[in-house]
């Protein structure tokens, strides 16, 4: 098969849809890449390594759109981008078409099959694809969350590992899933106390397992989310009520009588936040302060470590990338119901309900484009 891999044109995107070790993957399974110059840029790779691997550079977007059968990319298609697609191709990325009325009618317009990273599911109903970006988020709001608690950040001025003789800093990380374990686990190596509070018992139980017992596991409600919080000098909110907007966890009343210079990183922004006093922000203008406490509440985190974020993706989306080369899409999402939930647009019809409910236009089943065996 013929594969793509054009930049990204989104703005602050530098993430690449194939690092080198996948194109050799792919070329060894008998398929020909084709890369656009640049496209490691971002991250550290050049041309030539993408060479080595097997690609063929090209110079522009123009001959990978018209020519690719398989297109794989990081971030939804922007307007241009759409012009380029045509019905017979497939797209593979991050869509988030529930909102996003334009780019939806532009896939629609446009004939293309569009599989979406968000929506692929494993049998247990995880989201793999989105599981790497939620890892890279977890360990860098504790990074983040260090910076912020800084003198000149306007925080307390405090190191999260202390030092012999000085008591380290309390870490409250709210939500014990992804993003929360990957906090949790950065914090403890960083030497700070840390509590993880979880409304899921048996999740308590396996973090509980997991950190032997060097992590506080406690449940969540509202008398241990204050009790922690006014403890804490760094709190990451982690929740996530799959399909819903993020509850509101930490209330204003809390956040003002925290200490002053405390820091919370709402890493759940991105589905609302789960802090009241919380807003998104981006990575050139980051952190705001509210009542005496540092907010970070940027909403793509992982686009500012696109090298790891790039390389984390195509471990997980590479096996995908595989079976959908290997053996054509049709064949690869009959063979797997939780891939087949990816299916989000096809040859001018909507395949993922939520998706059509949202801009209230007609749901087509996936299956009805594929007989599943
Ligand atoms: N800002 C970013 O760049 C970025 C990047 C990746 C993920 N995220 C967001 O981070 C959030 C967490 O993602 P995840 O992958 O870890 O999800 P996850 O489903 O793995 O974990 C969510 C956890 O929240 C717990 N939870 C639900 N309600 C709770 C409550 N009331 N109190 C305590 N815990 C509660 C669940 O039991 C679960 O363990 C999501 O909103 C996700 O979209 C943001």
């Amino acid at each position: 098969m013929l594969i793509g891999i054009p930049r990204e044109i989104k703005d602050n995107e530098y993430r690449a849809g194939m690092v080198p070790s996948s194109v050799v993957e792919l070329v060894h399974h008998g398929h020909q890449v084709l890369v656009e110059s640049g496209l490691g840029l971002g991250i550290g790779v050049h041309d030539d390594e993408y060479r080595q691997a097997g690609a063929t550079v090209l110079d522009g977007p123009e001959d990978i759109y018209a020519q690719a059968e398989l297109l794989v990319k990081v971030k939804e298609p922007q307007a241009e981008e759409c012009r380029m697609l045509r019905e017979g191709q497939v797209l593979f990325t991050y869509l988030h078409l529930a909102p996003d009325r334009e780019l939806t009618q532009g896939l629609l317009d446009s004939g293309v099959t569009a599989i979406a990273y968000e929506t692929v599911r494993t049998p247990d109903g995880a989201l793999p694809l989105l599981a790497p970006m939620s890892e890279v988020a977890g360990r860098l709001s504790v990074q983040a969350g260090a910076n912020c608690l800084e003198k000149d950040n306007g925080g307390s001025g405090i190191l999260l590992g202390g030092v012999p003789g000085v008591d380290s800093a309390h870490v409250l990380v709210i939500g014990g899933g992804i993003v929360g374990d990957n906090a949790a686990y950065i914090a403890k190596g960083m030497g700070a106390h840390v509590t993880i509070l979880d409304n899921s018992v048996p999740r308590l139980r396996q973090l509980d397992i997991s950190y032997g017992g060097r992590v506080n596991c406690v449940f969540s409600n509202r008398a241990s989310i204050e009790k922690y919080a006014l403890q804490a000098d760094l709190v990451i909110g982690a929740v996530l009520l799959a399909g819903a907007a993020a509850p509101k966890l930490l209330t204003r009343e809390i956040i003002a009588a925290m200490n002053p210079g405390s820091v919370v990183v709402d890493v759940a922004i991105d589905q609302g936040g789960c802090f009241e006093t919380s807003h998104p922000t981006t990575h050139s203008d980051p952190t705001f302060i509210v009542d005496d406490v540092v907010h970070y509440c940027v909403a793509n985190m992982p686009g500012v470590v696109p090298r790891t974020s790039s390389f984390g993706l195509n471990n997980a989306t590479l096996p995908y990338v595989l079976r959908l080369a290997d053996s054509g899409w049709q064949k690869a999402l009959a063979n797997d119901e939780g891939f087949l939930r990816g299916l989000n647009i096809h040859a001018g019809h909507i395949c993922y309900e939520a998706v059509a409910s949202a801009h209230q236009l007609p749901y087509t089943p996936a299956d009805k484009f594929i007989s599943v065996s």
